[in-house]
């Protein structure tokens, strides 16, 4: 299933890193702002914003009531919340101890479990109907081996969705490189995979039905940065997301050209061989 070519460089680190560096860089970034992370969805207008990505993201795959549903990078495990009474149990993973450790303090309840693990190391013993991803896949330096650890984590049948930030807008591109430059919070390890790569990676790892949906015009910067005063940003917050699930119903290839993020979603198939 994992047939790279020579030429993949979804796999590779710049000349001279170990391949401990990179992973070890971003998980002590986490930990370093991991209080600063959990505002996010602690603030009406951001929590708003970030509830809404969630949702729409889930969208793209169907899952049932009853879905064994597992996060990686789950960050402070909020979409544990926001996801009671729609899935059956939860497990987020993620390699920030300090975020987990939120994570059990804002998020645990019955049928929610939380991993501080690299997800490549994370053996459950049990497998996932629905394995889902917000702002992972860009932050990894394995995405293929990360991807098909993934494939082998779901049932067959089941679904890996992924949302993660794009580069088919020029001025939103430019906007995250300046972010990169001044802002030391965010990760300048990480970066934009393209439509073509997001789908040829989740081919390469054995996913089939393979969807893509733009996601998030004016409320992604909402569920980005914590703004002030709350008074004002939550309604501008939920007024951002319900336009964008309005404009939803645009055609993908105008939305693609506009939106921040990408949702990708994959089945494995039922005659998938392990
Ligand atoms: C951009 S944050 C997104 C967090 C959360 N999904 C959200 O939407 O707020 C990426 C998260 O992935 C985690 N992460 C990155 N690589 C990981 C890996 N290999 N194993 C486990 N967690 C990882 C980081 O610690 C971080 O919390």
């Amino acid at each position: 299933m994992n047939d790279q070519s020579p030429s993949d460089n979804l796999n590779r680190l710049p000349t001279g890193e170990q391949p401990t560096d990179h992973a070890t860089r971003d998980r002590e970034l986490f930990d370093r702002i991991a209080g600063e992370y959990c505002r996010k969805d602690l603030l009406p207008a951001s929590r708003a914003a970030r509830r809404h990505r969630l949702l729409q993201t889930l969208q793209a795959a169907p899952f049932s009531q009853n879905a064994a549903v597992l996060e990686v990078g789950c960050g402070a495990g909020f979409a544990a919340q926001y996801l009671q009474g729609h899935i059956g149990d939860y497990c987020g993973v993620d390699y920030s101890t300090n975020l987990i450790e939120y994570a059990r303090e804002f998020n645990a309840g019955p049928g929610i479990q939380f991993v501080a693990q690299n997800i490549q190391e994370f053996q459950p013993g049990r497998s996932f109907d629905l394995i889902f991803a917000i702002g992972l896949l860009h932050h990894l330096d394995n995405l293929d081996a990360t991807l098909a650890a993934l494939v082998q984590l779901l049932k067959p049948g089941g679904w890996l969705v992924a949302n993660e930030p794009q580069p088919a807008n020029p001025v939103i591109s430019f906007a995250r490189m300046i972010r990169k430059r001044i802002d030391a919070n965010y990760s300048s390890d990480q970066r934009e995979l393209s439509s073509a790569e997001l789908q040829a990676a989740c081919s390469r790892a054995g996913l089939t039905d393979i969807r893509l949906r733009p996601q998030g015009l004016f409320s992604t910067p909402f569920a980005e940065v914590p703004l002030s005063p709350q008074w004002l940003t939550t309604p501008c917050a939920k007024l951002a997301c319900w336009t964008d699930g309005c404009l939803e119903h645009l055609p993908a290839w105008l939305l693609n050209r506009l939106t921040w993020n990408l949702i990708i979603a994959g089945q494995k198939p039922e005659s998938f061989i392990d």
